[in-house]
């Protein structure tokens, strides 16, 4: 693996999972194997789960990892072509970049949209600038667009969850619009739906509100449907998710408490399995009764992220 961007970086979805299952079993299985390298993991925005379990992912291989905090600690990085910098930004990226990529071995990076212009954040310029300038393995941890991580994550927890309660046929697995206080980015739904269609080995639906279509680059595959409760129906994985308008740029049309998921709502489901990326608004997109019961899969989803992170970066060292 060359960089670690999107699901087209992969080329077989089952045997990366496969791989991360085995180092959830063995950790410490390849400890020699990033031995005398380093890893960057730069952040632009806040994070818990995605900076700690990349950084124990690292040890377990072990690879030196640095944190960076560069919305905190770093000079404004400015990102455009061409800028005339008279304005706060105060480093270009083509500058600080190829400095990264001397320091470090691979170089993950954490960036969030702006949603108030579309075509900027999908044009994903700023992890695109490192790529183009680090000269080293990029890794995202979570773009402004995509989060892979995650979705890998997503994929080995379903996995994971079918070998211990297999299903009869394919699973129907229903990502589900939930209520926010916020406009929240489309990376999490738009990259389950980018890796659920790739991986291909679910019934998959998508049920949201009128106006919150997500890019059909990513949804093409699935059945879309405004009504949760026929969505819900038959299904054996209910991911819950917020996301802002698409169509409309980074808007909340609405926040309808009828779309927060329930233990009622779950009864028409094959005794489904919930996941949610965390953080999540509790008793606004899920409800106590559902995160706190046997339903929900979010604590071992979280704990999964450690071993997405291990088979990716075990894969890129490989390749180096
Ligand atoms: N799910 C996720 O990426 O969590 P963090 O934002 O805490 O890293």
């Amino acid at each position: 693996m060359k960089q670690f961007i999107s699901v087209n970086d992969v080329t077989d979805i089952n045997a990366l999972a496969a791989k991360a299952l085995a180092y959830k079993s063995n950790p410490l299985s390849d400890k020699q194997l990033g031995a005398d390298k380093r890893i960057g993991l730069l952040f632009l925005n806040p994070s818990l789960r995605t900076r700690l379990s990349t950084q124990i992912a690292a040890k377990n291989l072990g690879m030196e990892a640095i944190v960076f905090n560069v919305d905190k600690e770093g000079w404004a990085l400015e990102f455009e072509e061409g800028a005339i910098m008279s304005g706060n930004t105060v480093e270009h990226v083509k500058d600080a970049a190829p400095i990264l990529g001397q320091y470090f071995d691979i170089l993950c990076i954490r960036t969030f949209p702006s949603l108030k212009n579309r075509d900027d954040d999908y044009s994903e310029m700023f992890i695109n600038q490192f790529i183009k300038y680090a000269g080293v393995p990029v890794v995202s941890l979570e773009s402004a667009t995509l989060h892979p991580l995650q979705s890998l994550t997503d994929v080995i927890t379903i996995t994971e969850s079918l070998r211990m309660n297999p299903v009869a046929g394919k699973p129907r697995i229903v990502l589900s619009w939930a209520p926010h206080i916020k406009p929240l980015p489309q990376c999490v739904a738009n990259s389950f739906a980018q890796w659920i269609n790739a991986w291909g080995e679910a019934d998959f639906v998508i049920t949201h509100p009128q106006d919150y279509e997500l890019a059909e680059q990513f949804t093409q595959g699935a059945t879309i449907t405004h009504d949760q409760d026929a969505a819900l129906e038959g299904a054996d994985f209910v991911y819950v998710k917020n996301w802002s308008t698409f169509t409309d740029y980074g808007k909340v049309y609405e926040n309808d408490p009828e779309w927060m998921l329930t233990e009622e709502k779950l009864k028409t489901t094959r005794n489904a399995r919930v996941m949610h990326c965390l953080p999540v608004r509790r008793n606004v997109e899920l409800s106590d009764e559902v995160l706190d019961s046997a339903h929900s899969l979010v604590t071992r989803q979280a704990g999964n992220r450690v071993w997405a992170a291990q088979a990716v970066l075990s894969e890129i060292i490989k390749n180096k």
